[in-house]
């Protein structure tokens, strides 16, 4: 791969690898994809704070994320069908990820298993959890993941039903494919991935088939979807399934002060502050616009995470400048995974580690443990008169 310097050179090279049903997949958002667009744009608008003179020499970008290290503050979010972006990509990506030093999770629809994961990686890894009626083959999932000794449980509650992503349904996104004559000229103009799909066996959902009751394969994802889902999903869910995997536990779709507060009461370890990038609910806010006000209400009691948006080492800095303890990248690393496979996916960690280390060293920082808010000029977001009214409220 000839050396890309920023996300988008990656994207466009994903948009010319992968069949078109499946960067659309990766590249799509609820209905109007308003939230979608809103979560890269609103980085955008918070201007960082330059400082000079100050030295700069030997930083770290070093940190913990729900106790365990990393490398820099970036794990790889859970995102579904990644072994359709490239052959065998969770396998791939997870072990981009352990040789980065950075958490991999898992997504319960991903075509590679918990078990094939955990059979090409030493170090643990995340597992996400979505919750189905069959309450068997959650506990039976939730069981698995421990036997593959994951080291923390992302539990996501903002997909109890699909939201509409129009692309998909015009695609008639499936795994494995249908054979249509648009997908056969998809496969011909893309032959590298054809090759990688032809040498595995893993085409299909690697945790379900086989393990959910009268599931072969997938027609549809909103038919599958809405069969399997749990739409009563209510929080005292958390409660038992917190207590059957008895590890550290990360509640993920979280866009609410009132659901943060709810969710830190809970006692699971984390929140990551998300709208499933802008996959849900369109029209929602972004996910970096109610960082702070979620910080300022739970940020003592809970470790707040944070993903929605991330293309560039400068929003990892700005999300931890806010008071993120750490952040997840959804595309940024697909868009490397289509593009060059584990090479791929190292690469894209390698420019967002380069444009985080750069950007901390001329906002005067040297440990990114230690960025917060004074590391921002203006935040150009509505948040910063109800960041106030918090700050205000709790010196009385
Ligand atoms: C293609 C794709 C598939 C996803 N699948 C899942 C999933 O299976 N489980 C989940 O909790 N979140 C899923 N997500 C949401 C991501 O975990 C994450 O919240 C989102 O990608 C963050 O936004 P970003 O892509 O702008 O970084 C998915 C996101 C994408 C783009």
């Amino acid at each position: 791969m000839a050396k890309n310097l920023e996300i988008a050179d990656l994207k466009r090279i994903a948009q010319r690898r992968v069949p078109k049903m499946f960067f659309d997949y990766a590249d799509s958002g609820a209905w109007t994809e308003s939230t979608y667009r809103a979560n890269e744009e609103d980085f955008a608008k918070i201007q960082l704070r330059q400082r000079v003179a100050v030295d700069m020499a030997e930083r770290t970008l070093e940190s913990t994320m729900v106790g365990q290290p990393v490398s820099m503050p970036v794990a790889l979010a859970p995102t579904g069908l990644t072994g359709m972006q490239h052959a065998d990509g969770e396998m791939l990506a997870a072990q981009a990820a352990e040789d980065f030093g950075v958490p991999f999770t898992l997504s319960t629809m991903s075509i590679c298993s918990i078990e094939d994961v955990a059979s090409v990686t030493k170090k643990p890894f995340w597992f996400q959890l979505y919750v189905m009626r069959d309450r068997d083959f959650i506990n039976n999932l939730i069981d698995r993941a421990k036997a593959a000794k994951c080291s923390a449980l992302v539990l996501t509650l903002d997909l109890q039903i699909l939201g509409q992503r129009h692309k998909d349904i015009r695609n008639g996104l499936s795994a494995p494919p249908k054979i249509t004559p648009s997908f056969l000229w998809q496969m011909m103009t893309r032959p590298q991935w054809c090759m990688g799909m032809l040498k595995t066996k893993r085409r299909g959902f690697g945790n379900i088939i086989g393990h959910v009751k009268g599931v072969e394969s997938m027609a549809s994802l909103g038919v599958w979807t809405a069969e399997q889902f749990d739409p009563r999903l209510s929080w005292s869910d958390v409660a038992w399934i917190k207590e059957r995997w008895g590890g550290k536990l990360i509640i993920k779709g979280i866009l609410d002060v009132e659901d943060a507060k709810i969710a830190a009461a809970t006692g699971a370890d984390a929140i990551i502050v998300s709208n499933h990038g802008g996959r849900q609910l369109d029209g929602a806010p972004s996910s970096i616009s109610v960082l702070a006000e979620i910080v300022d209400a739970v940020g003592d009691k809970i470790e707040v995470l944070f993903d929605g948006g991330i293309r560039s080492g400068q929003d990892v800095l700005k999300a931890l400048a806010i008071g993120a303890k750490g952040t997840f990248i959804g595309r940024a690393f697909l868009y490397g995974l289509g593009a060059g496979g584990k090479a791929g996916v190292t690469e894209a960690l390698e420019i967002i580690r380069k444009e985080l280390d750069i950007t901390m060293a001329l906002c005067g920082e040297r440990d990114v443990k230690v960025l917060d808010r004074n590391n921002l000029y203006k935040s150009g977001l509505e948040t910063k008169p109800r960041m106030a009214q918090v700050k205000k409220k709790k010196t009385g």
